[in-house]
């Protein structure tokens, strides 16, 4: 639904923008990162969220949580360091009052879901089946900011694990949302796709922390929080540029996103698709601006499509 004032965008005609993800195929590939869009609505205001590739919600869980304590967010230069937790009604709520509202967005909708094992994924995802409008499920195996949150993907045979287990209940596209906090990914997202992962969402958040020296104190309310924003888009470039060279299923790239440079470096990387995140939370048009933008950059390139790009950067001399 877009409402009167938000602006629509131009469609392009001689660029293809769609891109296939894992038997999804989506209009472009600019989406939203869990956690950093609110419901959506609140951005339709800005434009018309509906010429997104795809949106992705903040976690759902099988209980109400309430998050962490506060302070939860804290600016450092380049980005920012969060500690929310997983706030959220929990899914029975989500079901029956948010679903309704984000069928109405539009765009390919992806709901992103947190268990505390195994089969409490599975078995949000299994409620999730009865419901219609969802595109896809991401999972978030990669929270730094709750305990165990990180649990399944530190370890190859813990990600095989979760995403297998939620394979046999559902044949909807399944992306697993990895995390940069391991020595090496590489081994792990091969084990998701193993597993039944039909994407690899790379990166959640970089585990850090602030410190108020005067006070002797950490400043998140947790200690820790995940670091996001422009300084993690190297670390993330990196990791998409090894999963595209060594996993079969497409990566979506996420990590300090701001605009449409960043988009075609992740694209030359190996992303078949971005998330962006915590721009979102200083320029509430970044999905729309970097949308009028791309088709310029493709043709500058020389190319007509989104797909013929991807993973097509130069390896060093
Ligand atoms: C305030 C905040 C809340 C987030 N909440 C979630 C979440 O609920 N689930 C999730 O999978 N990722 C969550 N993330 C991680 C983002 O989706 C994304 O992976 C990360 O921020 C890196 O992208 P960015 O640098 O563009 O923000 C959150 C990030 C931020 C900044």
């Amino acid at each position: 639904m877009s409402s009167p004032e938000s602006p629509k965008l131009p469609v392009p005609a001689d660029v293809d923008l769609s891109v296939r993800l894992g038997g999804l195929t989506l209009p472009n590939p600019v989406g939203t990162a869990s956690g950093t869009f609110g419901k959506g609505l609140e951005f339709q205001p800005f434009y018309d969220v509906a010429s997104l590739g795809f949106i992705v919600v903040k976690t759902i869980t099988m209980e109400p949580r309430a998050g962490n304590p506060s302070p939860r967010l804290v600016e450092t230069p380049g980005g920012m360091l969060n500690s929310i937790g997983l706030p959220n009604p929990g899914i029975e709520a989500y079901v029956r009052d948010t679903l309704p509202l984000l069928r109405t967005l539009g765009a390919p909708l992806v709901i992103n879901i947190a268990g505390h094992d195994a089969s409490e994924f599975a078995r949000l995802a299994e409620i999730l089946e009865k419901e219609e409008g969802i595109d896809a499920l991401e999972l978030n195996m990669s929270c730094p900011n709750v305990s165990g949150g990180m649990d399944y993907s530190t370890s190859a045979d813990g990600a095989r694990d979760v995403v297998s287990r939620v394979r046999d209940v559902t044949d909807r596209p399944l992306i697993a949302k990895l995390s940069p906090n391991v020595t090496d990914i590489r081994p792990i997202a091969a084990a998701a796709a193993e597993g039944g992962a039909s994407a690899i969402s790379a990166i959640n958040t970089l585990l850090g922390m602030a410190v108020d020296w005067r006070h002797r104190r950490p400043v998140l309310g947790r200690g820790i929080g995940g670091l996001s924003g422009p300084c993690i888009k190297p670390v993330a470039l990196r990791i998409v540029r090894d999963l595209w060279r060594t996993v079969d299923v497409p990566v979506i790239g996420i990590g300090g996103i701001q605009g449409v440079d960043d988009v075609m470096e992740y694209l030359l990387a190996g992303a078949s698709a971005v998330q962006v995140g915590t721009a979102n939370y200083y320029n509430p048009c970044v999905g729309k601006d970097i949308l009028e933008a791309l088709p310029r950059c493709i043709r500058e390139l020389g190319a007509s499509s989104v797909r013929e790009l991807v993973g097509t950067l130069e390896d060093p001399r």
